[in-house]
């Protein structure tokens, strides 16, 4: 074991295009999740100094980024997409030995990947304003988009190539400059993405990295009077604080955070296709999403039968090594993130009724890794704790209701807001769903994870602050308009009126 320590390489940071050595005295390891005598990583807790150092490198590559022309800056960013392509199968292996997903789901999230940068690549052409007539004769006015400053990037484990990428790409075709602090928890697959984008051809200082904790390099980031904007994905503890922390900085912040979706089954749905979905919405990415379906929301007249369903393809799921052919799901990112879920489990078999899974799963082939039983409740009460509260693991929650309207309203009523679904046939009540359910994101006969690459992403609620990210709108978070006005009659205003 020691040798392998030995031979893992320690992270560095990247600053102002140097991968610089950390001074850090506290250096963490990082297993695979899958197992533990595999060291994927060391990973430095750097220090504010360093922190800092990141920020004053990406204040003094801002004027330079921000006169590059635009389509410049995205042909680096169609470049970095095609890098990305070729490193595509290396990448989606390692992201899968750091945080424990099974690779078809890496693969997937690689791919996702690399459609956000080129979209965002050619948004570079499109970095347009408006033009606007005037209420005075012979004057008009424009507006332009700006970039605003050196912006703060701190993303979680669970999607360690994918969230990275939704912030950094549409941050630097506006114009911006980044320091990156990823997840501790995955160091490595957020090295790697740095340097897809340094051999695309990213001038020193435009993106820099720091690795280490949320309580200095994080607080750092948001409290440095240098940075205009910081982006975050993440707990809502965290979010809260780092969100009020900021806004007395005056920045902008954008977070998004905690999930518990509903999936709605009406009487009338297709019972093996909201079956399929809810397996994949709950377990696939093992629940480590905040888009995860962590509650089936069913009308009674079904929910004996469909229960019986889900709970036979449950038990069949595939769990391992994420690596291994055939695998579905693969442990929870670290011990921690098992002894919270399992915490939870234990709270729900108090609430509710087990029905599969519910323990640590145990045998020669799970020893070595941090792997939970695909979990089902059934009988769940709407207000329960596992029907409230966030999971992060695979546990799905089955709610029994009435009718349409206990479900809608069972479906609201806790505090996050990111993504829901419904699987029916009426159309009335599709449209009815997609007006009152309280979420970022609607899906109708579709499951409640996933998004495409120009489409936007994000919550309502306790789940998200800011503008959506990815599509269009993260352009809204990453420029500020400017607005001209021009006249062109040469004399003074009449009137004091406009
Ligand atoms: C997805 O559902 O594919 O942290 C993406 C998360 C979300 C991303 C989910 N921000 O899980």
């Amino acid at each position: 074991m020691t040798t392998l320590m030995e031979a893992t390489t320690v992270c560095r940071n990247y600053i102002n295009g140097e991968w610089v050595e950390s001074k850090a005295t506290k250096i963490v390891e990082r297993r695979n999740p899958a197992n533990t005598d595999d060291v994927v990583a060391r990973v430095p807790l750097s220090t504010r100094q360093e922190t800092k150092q990141a920020i004053v490198a990406a204040k003094a590559a801002l004027p330079g980024w921000r006169e590059t022309p635009a389509p410049a800056r995205g042909n680096i960013l169609f470049k970095a997409a095609r890098l990305m392509e070729e490193q595509k199968d290396e990448l989606a292996r390692l992201l899968t030995r750091e945080e424990g997903k099974a690779l078809k789901d890496a693969l997937g999230e690689v791919q996702r990947s690399i459609n956000i940068i080129e979209f965002m690549a050619g948004e570079a052409r499109r970095l347009t304003g408006e033009t606007l007539p005037s209420e005075l004769p012979k004057n008009f006015s424009y507006t332009i988009r700006r970039p605003v400053g050196v912006v703060g990037v701190i993303t979680p484990w669970n999607f360690p190539v994918a969230i990275p990428v939704w912030k950094i790409a549409p941050a630097l075709v506006c114009g911006n400059t980044v320091v990156f602090k990823p997840a501790t928890l995955t160091p490595l697959t957020a090295t790697r993405l740095v340097q897809i984008f340094e051999q695309a051809g990213l001038p020193a200082g435009v993106l820099n990295l720091v690795t280490g904790a949320g309580k200095d390099v994080g607080d750092e980031i948001v409290t440095n009077p240098h940075v205009q904007a910081v982006s975050f994905t993440g707990s809502n503890a965290v979010g809260a604080e780092l969100y009020a922390t900021g806004a007395a900085g005056m920045k902008k912040i954008q977070c998004e955070m905690g999930g518990k979706n509903p999936l709605v089954i009406l009487a009338d749905a297709d019972l093996q296709l909201a079956m399929e979905s809810a397996l994949f919405g709950a377990f696939a990415s093992t629940g480590q999403r905040c888009t995860a379906t962590s509650r089936v929301i069913i009308e009674e007249a079904v929910a004996d039968k469909w229960v019986a369903m889900l709970v036979e393809r449950a038990t069949q799921f595939v769990v391992g090594d994420g690596l291994e052919p055939g695998v579905e799901m693969g442990p929870s990112v670290d011990e921690n993130q098992m002894k919270t879920v399992l915490r939870c489990i234990e709270a729900g078999k108090k609430e509710a009724e087990l029905k599969c899974g519910g323990e640590r799963l145990t045998g020669a082939r799970y020893d070595k890794g941090w792997f939970v039983a695909p979990t089902v409740f059934d009988h769940v009460r709407a207000d329960s704790t596992i029907a409230q509260e966030e999971i992060f693991g695979p546990a799905l929650s089955v709610i029994r209701v009435k009718n349409f309207d206990e479900a809608l309203e069972a479906a609201n009523s806790v505090r996050y807001g990111l993504a829901s679904s419904i699987y029916t046939t009426d159309s009335n009540k599709i449209f009815e769903f997609v007006e009152k359910s309280e979420a970022g994101m609607v899906h109708v006969n579709s499951p409640t994870v996933g998004g495409e690459a120009h489409v936007p992403f994000g919550g309502t609620k306790a789940t998200s602050v800011g503008p959506k990210e990815v599509g269009r709108s993260a352009l809204d978070f990453y420029s500020e308009l400017k607005i001209v006005y021009i006249d062109y009659t040469g004399r003074k205003r009449e009137s004091s009126i406009y």
